[in-house]
Protein backbone atom coordinates (compact mmCIF):
# COMPACT_ATOMS: atom_id res chain seq x y z
CA UNK A 1 0.00 0.00 0.00
CA UNK A 2 1.31 3.14 -0.88
CA UNK A 3 0.62 6.76 0.16
CA UNK A 4 1.51 10.00 -1.30
CA UNK A 5 0.89 13.70 -0.77
CA UNK A 6 1.06 15.18 -4.07
CA UNK A 7 2.60 18.29 -4.68
CA UNK A 8 -1.72 19.28 -5.81
CA UNK A 9 -3.27 18.06 -2.47
CA UNK A 10 -1.63 21.12 -0.97
CA UNK A 11 -3.88 23.25 -3.31
CA UNK A 12 -6.91 22.13 -1.35
CA UNK A 13 -9.18 23.40 1.12
CA UNK A 14 -8.83 22.64 4.39
CA UNK A 15 -11.78 20.93 4.74
CA UNK A 16 -10.77 18.78 1.61
CA UNK A 17 -7.24 18.02 3.57
CA UNK A 18 -8.85 16.67 6.66
CA UNK A 19 -11.01 14.55 4.39
CA UNK A 20 -8.30 13.47 2.42
CA UNK A 21 -5.77 13.22 5.92
CA UNK A 22 -8.97 10.74 7.40
CA UNK A 23 -9.31 8.59 4.19
CA UNK A 24 -5.32 8.11 4.42
CA UNK A 25 -5.19 7.40 8.12
CA UNK A 26 -8.33 5.06 7.92
CA UNK A 27 -6.09 3.26 5.10
CA UNK A 28 -3.02 2.44 6.63
CA UNK A 29 -4.46 1.60 10.24
CA UNK A 30 -5.97 -0.85 8.86
CA UNK A 31 -2.83 -2.24 6.84
CA UNK A 32 -0.63 -1.92 9.85
CA UNK A 33 -1.43 -3.16 13.50
CA UNK A 34 2.06 -1.09 15.11
CA UNK A 35 0.85 1.47 16.52
CA UNK A 36 4.18 3.19 16.99
CA UNK A 37 4.14 3.13 12.93
CA UNK A 38 0.67 4.34 12.52
CA UNK A 39 0.82 7.59 14.65
CA UNK A 40 4.62 8.42 13.16
CA UNK A 41 2.89 8.42 9.32
CA UNK A 42 -0.62 10.07 11.25
CA UNK A 43 2.34 12.88 12.09
CA UNK A 44 3.51 12.67 8.51
CA UNK A 45 0.48 13.10 6.39
CA UNK A 46 -0.43 16.28 8.70
CA UNK A 47 2.78 17.87 8.46
CA UNK A 48 2.92 17.09 4.36
CA UNK A 49 -0.66 18.35 3.88
CA UNK A 50 -0.64 21.15 6.29
CA UNK A 51 2.86 22.31 6.37
CA UNK A 52 2.63 23.14 10.20
CA UNK A 53 5.67 24.01 12.48
CA UNK A 54 5.22 20.70 14.63
CA UNK A 55 2.95 17.91 14.86
CA UNK A 56 2.99 15.28 17.01
CA UNK A 57 2.20 13.02 19.58
CA UNK A 58 2.62 13.32 23.43
CA UNK A 59 1.77 9.57 24.81
CA UNK A 60 0.19 9.39 28.88
CA UNK A 61 3.31 7.10 30.30
CA UNK A 62 4.64 6.57 33.50
CA UNK A 63 2.21 9.88 35.04
CA UNK A 64 3.78 11.96 32.56
CA UNK A 65 3.09 13.28 28.72
CA UNK A 66 5.86 11.29 26.70
CA UNK A 67 6.90 12.52 23.90
CA UNK A 68 5.90 10.24 20.76
CA UNK A 69 5.72 10.39 17.30
CA UNK A 70 6.23 13.83 15.38
CA UNK A 71 7.29 15.64 12.92
CA UNK A 72 8.90 18.76 13.09
CA UNK A 73 12.32 20.46 14.98
CA UNK A 74 12.94 18.63 18.11
CA UNK A 75 10.98 18.76 21.41
CA UNK A 76 10.13 18.84 24.97
CA UNK A 77 10.33 15.22 25.60
CA UNK A 78 8.14 14.99 29.38
CA UNK A 79 5.18 17.08 30.31
CA UNK A 80 3.66 16.97 33.81
CA UNK A 81 -0.44 16.28 34.33
CA UNK A 82 -2.09 20.02 34.62
CA UNK A 83 1.62 21.54 32.77
CA UNK A 84 1.66 23.71 29.41
CA UNK A 85 -0.83 23.64 27.02
CA UNK A 86 -0.97 19.68 26.33
CA UNK A 87 -0.87 19.14 30.12
CA UNK A 88 -3.65 21.13 30.58
CA UNK A 89 -5.76 19.15 27.81
CA UNK A 90 -4.97 15.82 29.68
CA UNK A 91 -6.43 17.31 32.51
CA UNK A 92 -9.01 18.87 31.37
CA UNK A 93 -9.65 16.44 28.46
CA UNK A 94 -10.53 18.52 26.37
CA UNK A 95 -9.37 20.52 22.89
CA UNK A 96 -7.53 23.31 23.70
CA UNK A 97 -6.82 25.86 20.94
CA UNK A 98 -4.05 28.82 21.63
CA UNK A 99 -4.46 31.68 19.52
CA UNK A 100 -1.33 33.57 20.80
CA UNK A 101 1.19 31.17 22.88
CA UNK A 102 2.50 34.10 24.54
CA UNK A 103 -0.34 34.87 26.12
CA UNK A 104 -1.09 31.27 27.85
CA UNK A 105 -0.55 31.01 31.02
CA UNK A 106 2.59 27.77 31.90
CA UNK A 107 2.81 27.50 27.88
CA UNK A 108 6.29 24.97 27.48
CA UNK A 109 7.91 26.89 24.78
CA UNK A 110 9.33 24.17 22.66
CA UNK A 111 10.11 25.78 19.74
CA UNK A 112 10.47 30.08 20.12
CA UNK A 113 9.26 29.85 16.75
CA UNK A 114 5.61 28.74 17.48
CA UNK A 115 3.38 31.05 17.92
CA UNK A 116 -0.10 29.49 18.13
CA UNK A 117 -1.41 26.01 18.87
CA UNK A 118 -4.16 23.35 19.17
CA UNK A 119 -3.86 20.16 21.40
CA UNK A 120 -6.36 17.37 21.32
CA UNK A 121 -7.14 14.72 23.79
CA UNK A 122 -7.32 11.18 22.46
CA UNK A 123 -9.47 9.58 24.86
CA UNK A 124 -10.07 5.54 25.18
CA UNK A 125 -12.94 4.63 28.45
CA UNK A 126 -12.65 8.58 28.89
CA UNK A 127 -9.10 8.75 30.03
CA UNK A 128 -6.96 10.88 28.26
CA UNK A 129 -4.14 8.31 26.59
CA UNK A 130 -2.13 10.51 24.53
CA UNK A 131 -2.27 13.97 22.84
CA UNK A 132 -2.23 15.02 19.67
CA UNK A 133 -0.47 18.88 19.51
CA UNK A 134 0.16 21.25 16.35
CA UNK A 135 1.95 24.52 16.48
CA UNK A 136 2.21 26.75 14.14
CA UNK A 137 4.71 29.28 13.36
CA UNK A 138 1.66 31.99 12.47
CA UNK A 139 -0.87 34.39 15.19
CA UNK A 140 -4.25 32.88 15.35
CA UNK A 141 -3.79 29.83 12.91
CA UNK A 142 -6.10 27.09 14.44
CA UNK A 143 -10.04 27.19 14.10
CA UNK A 144 -12.73 25.17 15.27
CA UNK A 145 -12.27 23.56 11.83
CA UNK A 146 -9.32 22.03 12.96
CA UNK A 147 -10.57 21.17 16.45
CA UNK A 148 -13.94 19.35 14.75
CA UNK A 149 -11.65 17.01 12.10
CA UNK A 150 -8.66 16.85 14.90
CA UNK A 151 -11.02 15.52 17.08
CA UNK A 152 -12.20 12.71 14.34
CA UNK A 153 -8.93 11.86 13.76
CA UNK A 154 -8.35 11.65 17.22
CA UNK A 155 -11.20 9.50 17.51
CA UNK A 156 -10.16 6.87 15.04
CA UNK A 157 -7.02 6.82 16.68
CA UNK A 158 -8.01 6.26 19.56
CA UNK A 159 -9.98 2.60 18.64
CA UNK A 160 -6.36 1.20 17.66
CA UNK A 161 -5.20 2.16 21.24
CA UNK A 162 -4.54 -1.30 23.37
N1 LIG B 1 3.69 23.94 23.79
C1 LIG B 1 3.38 22.69 24.42
C2 LIG B 1 4.60 21.83 24.56
C3 LIG B 1 4.81 20.88 23.42
S1 LIG B 1 5.49 21.58 22.08
O1 LIG B 1 4.67 22.69 21.58
C4 LIG B 1 5.85 20.52 20.89
C5 LIG B 1 2.71 22.92 25.75
O2 LIG B 1 2.64 24.07 26.22
O3 LIG B 1 2.27 21.95 26.34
Amino acid sequence: MEIKIEEKDKQLSKQEKYLKALEHIKLFYSYESDLMANLANTSAILKELFGWWWVGFYMVKEKELILGPFQGPVACTRIAFGKGVCGTSWERKVTIIVPDVDAFPGHIACSSASRSEIVVPVLKNNEVIAVLDADSEHLSFFDNTDSEWLEKISKVISEYFK
